[in-house]
């Protein structure tokens, strides 16, 4: 029997929410470039575009922005989790808790439309509320006047943000919102095919994300430009990694065999801080390098800057703390998730993969 450790190359499941095509850098949700979605339309549209199967019109567009403000708000006895977690617990923990504790209102199988709203408005809140226990500041309640990049930019900061902001934070929670059977993903659809309920399956999946493998890294991208520090040791910094054998953060992907698609749309929002934050000049600097450098250590890889790389320039450039990228990353995905969760429990079939026994057989008595 071939063993395909990591389900490497193994088709589980036929979708209608995204292709991710490796080979030419397409990304793609429901017939959309993903990248267009990005400076065209609002995270809120797309969602409605995953969960709903077409981008909405204008009414429908301004009723579910209205439905996911409405839906923001925490109860008080999600305040009072949050707020008894201790101050060791990372926001990702927080998250996963709190959503853990949503679902405990008595939700059941199948998963709805409702459900899913309730738990995506409510994940910037939860960060947002605890950020501001650690910082020391009051927690700011939500403003249904805003969208939601915008609301979770006021409540971190305590002001409205400006457009650009609005529009690049936008575009990177459009842009991370779905991509095919990744770890976490796949985790929500297994926990659905059990018949178990929508706020299980995203408390998984929200499990799986938190792990270094998959959606740890952006802010490692930060902490390298950090210690780059100049353009001019940019390259005796690159090569010195690469020759001691270390991996260049926000560098090569399982996947992409080309440029992310995701990185070549950010990296043009990341464009418009051009004039406000010289990290725009030295990202560029350091990707020119990086994949020159590449090219030279690693010939035939085909290693080119990541989603994490720009995605780094773009959190920074918006002003979110450094320990809230996973969080932010986890917050945009929960529409991907929870398409996921609907489109398994449409088509339902348990997932339960095989393995093969390498261990003793009981002696003869
Ligand atoms: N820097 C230097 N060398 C690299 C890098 C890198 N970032 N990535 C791969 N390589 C080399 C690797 O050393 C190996 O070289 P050799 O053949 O000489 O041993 C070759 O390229 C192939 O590596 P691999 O481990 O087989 O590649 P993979 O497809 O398993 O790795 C990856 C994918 C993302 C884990 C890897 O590229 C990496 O560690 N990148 C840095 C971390 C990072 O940026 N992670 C975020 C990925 S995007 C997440 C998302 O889409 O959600």
């Amino acid at each position: 029997m071939t063993i395909n450790a990591g389900l490497e190359g193994i088709v589980v499941a036929e979708t209608d929410l995204s292709l991710v095509d490796g080979t030419n850098g397409y990304l793609v949700y429901r017939g959309n470039w993903a990248k267009d979605l990005a400076i065209s339309r609002t995270y809120e549209d797309v969602v409605h575009l995953l969960w709903r199967g077409h981008l909405p019109s204008e009414q429908e567009s301004e009723a579910f922005r209205a439905e996911l403000a409405a839906r923001r708000k925490l109860p008080d006895y999600l305040k009072t989790i949050i707020a008894a977690l201790p101050p060791e617990t990372d926001t990702m923990s927080v998250l996963r808790t709190a959503t853990s504790a949503i679902g405990n209102r008595g939700y059941a199988w199948p998963p709805t439309f409702e459900q899913a709203s309730d738990i995506l408005a409510k994940a910037p809140t939860i960060i947002a509320y605890r950020h501001a226990l650690n910082t020391g500041r009051d927690p700011i309640e939500p403003d249904e006047s805003l969208g939601h990049a915008a609301n979770y930019l006021y409540m971190l900061h305590g002001e409205k943000p400006t457009r650009v902001h609005t529009r690049a934070l936008d575009a990177y929670i459009i842009l991370t919102a779905e991509h095919g059977l990744n770890a976490s993903t796949f985790t929500g659809r297994v926990i659905t095919s059990t018949r178990s309920d929508i706020a299980s399956a995203i408390t998984g999946a929200i499990g799986a994300l938190k792990g270094p493998l998959h959606g740890g890294a952006p802010s490692e991208v930060d902490t390298m430009l950090e210690e780059i520090g100049t353009k001019e040791n940019a390259e005796p910094w690159l090569r010195g990694q690469i020759e001691g054998g270390e991996r260049l953060m926000g560098f090569g992907h399982r996947v992409y065999k080309t440029m992310d698609p995701r990185a070549v749309a950010l990296r043009l929002v990341s464009d418009s801080f051009a004039g406000e934050d010289p990290w725009f000049d030295l990202s560029v600097h350091v990707e020119e390098t990086a994949v020159r450098l590449l090219k030279e250590y690693k010939p035939g890889r085909n290693l080119y800057p990541n989603v994490e790389f720009w995605a780094a320039a773009v959190l920074r450039g918006v002003r979110i703390p450094t320990d809230l990228y996973t969080p932010t990353f986890g917050l945009a995905r929960m529409a991907g998730w929870s398409a996921h969760i609907l489109e398994q429990a449409d088509k339902n079939r348990l997932i339960r993969p095989e393995s093969t026994y390498v261990g003793e057989m009981p002696k003869a008595s």
